[in-house]
């Protein structure tokens, strides 16, 4: 039976670099701090020429050019993203406009953190009947932060990751394989970016207070279930699929932040050596975290034929989710993380 599979990877860090210490001049903290808190020493941030839409549309043209795939064969262009170019039309519209994807149906999918796995469990059905589709998830969350709310604005970072994907049958990589996801909207409050739709309207109040956008997170309450719901439908995954933490070759996690990714590998039972992060060079980029993951490990030539690996993944809804990929074939990948500049491109004073 044919199965989803990832024919191809894209991803795309935007070139400007800010480091915890350039954070110092903007709010009280410091480099050691963060570290210790997070594992973070860096976040990219995108250009002021650069939206939503084209963030994706680079990832998305990383993922067709590293295959050699013609946009106007794609069935379907869906962006995962919960920083949207505009309310409406979706963003995918834009990307599916810039990439010349002209056959092809296009909308967005918002899931927070967890929402890139959530996509793929939905789109995943599809890609096995034969649909051709690029999935993208991409954050440009350092335009969605409020810079006065420290324990918040060094968490998150900007990115894109894009898979073609497609039917076993048709070409071979990654087989997407059993997942499982959950939510629970009674933890809404918890952590999410509550102004500007219909329940929270912008005033000239929140505009004065500079709030209206920007993301609101209790911090303990979010570490604390993140880390049990990921290490649970990890185990859960796992159990069901008659595996041993031991028989993954690689766990992919959302990258949050690294004690979190400590505590559920801890939980779970892996060595630290079958986990992959890069949290200190990208921070949280939300939908756009695994994509840009596994564009990396690709680039890193760390996967290879044969190999298991389990995502986990966690955030605003909450929601959560676990997905197991194998590796028939390594997937062509193209990553593009050229950090030229050192500095922020665009006004902080959000
Ligand atoms: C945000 C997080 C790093 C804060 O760490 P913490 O140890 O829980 O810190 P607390 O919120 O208890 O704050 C501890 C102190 O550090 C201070 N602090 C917060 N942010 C700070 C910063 N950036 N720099 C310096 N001090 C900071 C607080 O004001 C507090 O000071 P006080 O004790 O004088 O009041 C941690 O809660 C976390 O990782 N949460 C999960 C966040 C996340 O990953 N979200 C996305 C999930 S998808």
């Amino acid at each position: 039976m044919a199965e989803a599979t990832i024919w191809s990877v894209g991803g795309y860090a935007p070139p400007y670099i800010v480091t915890n210490d350039m954070l110092t001049t903007r709010m009280d903290t410091s480099d050691e701090w963060i570290r210790t808190r997070t594992g973070i020493r860096e976040r990219r941030t995108a250009g002021p020429d650069e939206t939503t839409a084209t963030v994706s549309a680079t990832a998305a043209q990383a993922a067709l050019d590293a295959y050699g795939f013609n946009a106007d064969d794609l069935d379907w262009v869906v962006v995962c993203t919960d920083t949207p170019e505009m309310w409406s039309p979706a963003t995918a519209c834009f990307v599916q406009e810039a990439i010349g994807a002209r056959r092809a149906s296009a909308i967005d999918l918002t899931g927070g953190c967890a929402g890139f796995l959530q996509t793929l469990q939905l789109l995943s059905p599809l890609a096995a009947s034969g649909k051709r589709m690029l999935v993208i998830g991409t954050e440009l969350l350092t335009h969605a932060l409020n810079w006065r709310d420290r324990a918040t604005a060094v968490l998150f970072g900007d990115g894109s990751g894009a898979f073609l994907l497609g039917s076993s049958d048709d070409a071979d990589g990654i087989r997407i394989g059993p997942g499982l996801s959950r939510s629970d909207g009674s933890q809404a409050d918890i952590l999410g970016k509550p102004y500007g739709g219909t329940r929270y309207r912008i005033t000239p109040e929140l505009v004065q207070q500079g709030e209206m956008h920007t993301i609101r997170m209790e911090g303990p309450k979010v570490f604390k279930h993140a880390v049990t719901l990921m290490s649970e439908i990890g185990k859960t995954l796992l159990s069901q699929a008659a595996l041993t933490a031991e028989q993954i070759d690689w766990v992919v996690p959302h990258q949050a932040n690294q004690r979190i990714i400590d505590a559920v590998a801890h939980q779970v039972g892996f060595r630290m050596d079958q986990v992959f992060s890069h949290v200190a060079h990208y921070a949280n980029t939300g939908s756009a975290s695994i994509g840009l993951a596994l564009a990396d490990m690709l680039e890193q030539k760390l996967i290879a034929p044969g190999q298991k690996l389990l995502s986990v993944a966690f955030g605003a809804g909450f929601s959560w989710a676990s997905q197991l990929f194998v590796v028939n074939r390594i997937p062509a990948s193209r990553f593009l993380h050229a950090g030229e500049i050192l500095g922020d491109a665009w006004g902080w004073d959000t």
